[in-house]
């Protein structure tokens, strides 16, 4: 039962939310959700602000998101926070991106260390900025040991790279000896990806009324439960991230098993 969930200072209607947040079924919360954080710049457009203030206020909603998915027993948060294609963008949009991780972790990593959060990465560390990376790098580190949450970002990360890159992997290890073909299987693929040895998410949730994946997890999201709003990434709340889970908790999975009537 979520009793004591500590919620957000500023939450409207608390009291309404904490009686949601007791129906949750703990035993169905998913276990991995996945977050395509998307709206930042329309929502700094809408008041007159350069995109960049929009990335800044959605940093502080990942604060606000991880602090309530570890508290639900969440076990990984998968954050979308730079596709390999954004690089695309306006140089000086870039170079703030760059400096998210580093501004988020300068301020939240102590909490992120007493609060048993772990923090991973996914995506191509090459060609980020060394400030960029060694900020990950020492959060990773510093929260080695915790095994509550994975606060996982994707940053640098483009899915269609990730599979090619698996598969030239497969082909080496079989030259090579290390593997014959004929074990090849979903589950012996999914560990040349880059995110081995986390499960695939349950639920994946993209903001601000885009309906695509962005080269987003492709294989992992094979049986993944969708969860779109039109809400912009600053504007998402905690009662967006419950109002997901009900959603979620409403769903029938069936894997490809067919229909089983109630
Ligand atoms: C997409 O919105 C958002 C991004 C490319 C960046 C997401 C990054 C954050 C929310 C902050 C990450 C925080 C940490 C701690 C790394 P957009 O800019 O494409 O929005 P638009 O579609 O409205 O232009």
């Amino acid at each position: 039962m979520f009793n004591k969930i500590k919620l957000w200072k500023n939450q409207n209607s608390s009291s309404n939310l904490r009686d949601r947040i007791k129906n949750i079924k703990e035993h169905q919360v998913p276990s991995h959700i996945a977050i395509i954080m998307d709206g930042n710049g329309r929502w700094a457009k809408k008041r007159a602000l350069p995109r960049v203030a929009g990335h800044h206020e959605g940093m502080k909603v990942v604060r606000k998101i991880t602090m309530l998915a570890k508290q639900l027993g969440i076990k990984i948060l998968t954050l979308y926070a730079f596709s390999t294609e954004n690089w695309k963008r306006p140089k000086n949009e870039v170079e703030y991106l760059m400096k998210l991780p580093e501004e988020f972790l300068d301020t939240f990593l102590p909490e992120l260390v007493k609060e048993n959060v772990k923090v991973n990465m996914i995506g191509y560390k090459h060609n980020l900025p060394e400030h960029t990376l060694r900020a990950i790098e020492k959060a990773s580190n510093d929260t080695k040991e915790n095994d509550g949450l994975i606060l996982n970002f994707a940053l640098n990360y483009g899915s269609r790279a990730e599979i090619i890159e698996a598969v030239k992997n497969v082909l080496k290890d079989c030259r090579s000896g290390i593997m014959d073909e004929n074990d090849l299987n979903e589950d012996v693929f999914s560990n040349y990806l880059m995110t081995s040895g986390l499960e695939d998410p349950d639920l994946l949730i993209r903001t601000s009324g885009e309906i695509r994946l962005s080269n987003f997890m492709l294989w992992q999201v094979a049986y993944t439960e969708f969860w779109f709003t039109d809400v912009l990434w600053p504007d998402f709340t905690e009662e967006h991230l419950i109002e997901a889970i009900e959603v979620f908790q409403n769903r029938q999975r069936r894997f490809g098993g067919g229909f089983n009537p109630p």
